[in-house]
């Protein structure tokens, strides 16, 4: 399988990218990985023009920036895992960028013409944070569950490593978290 990671974080180096590049090397040992990283990204914010959703059979976005490359490969793989730090309890504003751009990839939302370019695709979340999952990372989950319904994906898991300090710090927990991700993954493209 084919499976795209998007880094959300505006550190190439930290806490973010060690645990994705964890995962990475766990599910690579079977499947082929493609990375994405927003930071050295030209992402826009989204206009709000709506002009996107007059064109249901692609991404109809105005902006030819980076987000529609982006799109392209999202589309033709078989999971895509969302990896951001979590910034004052939601994505960072990088990923923010590209996850309000996801707007072009729904049409007709809410009628009989609803129509989504990633329909059916299997789709997981990966947080890092300073302090804890609870009464934290609530609001970046739910976020997440509500995007992932409205694109008609499914979410395969949400995954959170807490108390980050620095990305040498990221020991043991972290591996394990990023194992039982990759296992959930392979098991879930096997269903
Ligand atoms: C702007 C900003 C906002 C943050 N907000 C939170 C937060 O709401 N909750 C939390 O636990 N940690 C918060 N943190 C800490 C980061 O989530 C944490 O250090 C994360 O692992 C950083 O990942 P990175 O090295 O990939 O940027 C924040 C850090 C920054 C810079």
């Amino acid at each position: 399988m084919k499976v795209t990671t998007i880094l959300g974080s505006p550190k190439k180096n930290g806490n973010t990218a060690k645990v994705l590049g964890l995962f990475e090397e766990q599910i690579a040992q079977d499947h082929n990985v493609d990375r994405i990283t927003v930071a050295t990204s030209s992402i826009k914010g989204c206009l709000g023009c709506h002009a996107c959703q007059k064109v249901p059979d692609e991404p109809g976005c105005v902006q030819k920036d980076d987000a529609l490359p982006i799109f392209e490969r999202m589309m033709s793989s078989d999971v895509v895992i969302y990896a951001s730090p979590l910034y004052c309890w939601g994505f960072s504003s990088q990923m923010k960028a590209l996850l309000d751009r996801h707007f072009c990839l729904v049409t007709g939302y809410g009628t009989p013409d609803y129509k989504s370019l990633v329909q059916d695709k299997n789709v997981a979340l990966l947080v890092t944070c300073a302090g804890p999952v609870e009464n934290n990372t609530d609001l970046i989950q739910t976020m997440f569950d509500r995007m992932s319904d409205w694109g008609q994906c499914n979410v395969i898991g949400k995954y959170v490593v807490p108390f980050c300090t620095t990305p040498d710090a990221i020991g043991a927990e972290g591996m394990e978290i990023v194992k039982k991700m990759a296992a959930d993954i392979a098991a879930a493209q096997c269903q």
